[in-house]
């Protein structure tokens, strides 16, 4: 829905973006890459985040995101390939279906969103801040989402709980290390038009109506929408956005009552 940016607010700059493999990452890396940047476009999937790297002229790099040797080893990558790290889209994330309400998820559940959604990002930050630090250079942007600052009857108790872990992390890495060049920010999309939400709400529209009612604008973001929100927070136009709850849903964390 997005035309093609003519902005090149990256050239020369270098990308890491986790769970480039679809949704928000590939609209991600399609962006950065058109604004300039090199990205380098790491999935636990193989087949998705090669074609992604192919699409965009950048490198694929296999990694499972909960495993520090392979997060290491994956911004190690990126600066011996490119020279630098400047910007940390840290963005994989999961939702299964067995995180549900707190009455029913077990620890195995919570255990593993935790590790996929909130670890991760801290393995993401640990391994990306030293470049960055070498550099006086940087820009993080962690994706938490919108259910970070607003509670939701119909609970996916550990996804929300980790949200809410990578929002107050990014705050105090933002406040942190802003002296010395770097800013990290939090990323709160509201609900995306993905395939999985596409599949979830064809299956059961009454849920997807009872949704789309708190959104002021009337329906769900495209994965472009986001991505050009992260273009933004990655480029020097956000020079002074740090240490930001960035919400990019619509209105939705505005909204009291909404239009009909
Ligand atoms: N889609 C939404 O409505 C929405 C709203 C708010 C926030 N978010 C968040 O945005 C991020 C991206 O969501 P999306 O909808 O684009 O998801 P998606 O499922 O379309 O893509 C996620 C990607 O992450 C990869 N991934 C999963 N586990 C991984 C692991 N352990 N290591 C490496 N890669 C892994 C997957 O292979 C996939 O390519 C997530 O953090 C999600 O929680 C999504």
């Amino acid at each position: 829905m997005t035309e093609t940016p003519v902005c090149r607010r990256l050239v020369g700059r270098t990308a890491v973006v986790t769970g480039a493999g679809s949704g928000i990452g590939l609209a991600t890396a399609r962006r950065l890459a058109s604004e300039g940047a090199q990205v380098v476009c790491a999935d636990i999937d193989e087949s998705a985040g090669k074609a992604a790297a192919d699409e965009v002229g950048g490198l694929f790099v296999r990694v499972d995101v909960t495993d520090p040797d392979e997060v290491e080893a994956l911004f190690k990558t990126a600066f011996d390939t490119y020279g630098s790290v400047d910007i940390a889209f840290n963005n994989a994330g999961i939702s299964p279906p067995d995180d549900d309400s707190i009455l029913t998820t077990g620890l195995d559940a919570w255990k593993r969103v935790q590790e996929v959604n909130l670890t991760s990002v801290y393995l993401c930050c640990k391994a990306a801040l030293p470049y960055m630090r070498q550099q006086g250079r940087g820009s993080i942007i962690n994706t938490a989402s919108f259910v970070a600052v607003m509670g939701a009857a119909t609970s996916q108790i550990s996804y929300t709980a980790s949200k809410g872990g990578v929002l107050a992390m990014s705050r105090e890495l933002g406040v942190q290390f802003a002296r010395e060049g770097i800013r990290v920010n939090a990323l709160c999309p509201g609900p995306v038009n993905t395939p999985l939400l596409k599949e979830l709400f064809a299956k059961d529209p009454e849920r997807a109506q009872r949704r789309l009612v708190h959104v002021p604008v009337g329906r769900f973001a495209e994965p472009e929408e986001i991505a050009s929100a992260v273009a933004f927070l990655a480029s020097d136009d956000a020079s002074f956005v740090n240490a930001a709850e960035f919400l990019v849903d619509g209105g939705i964390a505005g909204a009291y009552v909404t239009p009909l």
